[in-house]
């Protein structure tokens, strides 16, 4: 999905985000660890700073379809 959303090859068939993490009461705290563990992987992989600056706009946008508790 966000290899589809990126701009990459790839061609997502899944469903929407608000579907997908409705009544999972994914919490504030759940999405600040997530947000952690993807910018520590990012850095770890050494993705140049305007790709992180690129993928956290775009993962950001997704926050309030995701986190509901
Ligand atoms: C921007 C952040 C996130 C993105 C882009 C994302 C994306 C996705 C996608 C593409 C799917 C598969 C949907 C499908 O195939 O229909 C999925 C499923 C799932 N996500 Fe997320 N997710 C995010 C954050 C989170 C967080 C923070 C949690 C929990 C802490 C979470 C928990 C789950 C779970 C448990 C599933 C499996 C749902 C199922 O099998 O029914 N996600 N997510």
């Amino acid at each position: 999905m966000l290899g589809s959303a990126a701009g990459g090859p790839m061609y997502y068939t899944g469903r929407d985000m608000k579907t997908t993490h409705q009544g999972m009461k994914i919490s504030e705290s759940d999405w600040e660890i997530f947000l952690n563990h993807a910018a520590v992987t990012m850095n770890v992989l050494q993705i140049p700073d305007q790709e992180i600056d690129d993928v956290v706009a775009f993962v950001l946008s997704l926050k309030d379809d995701i986190v509901e508790a």
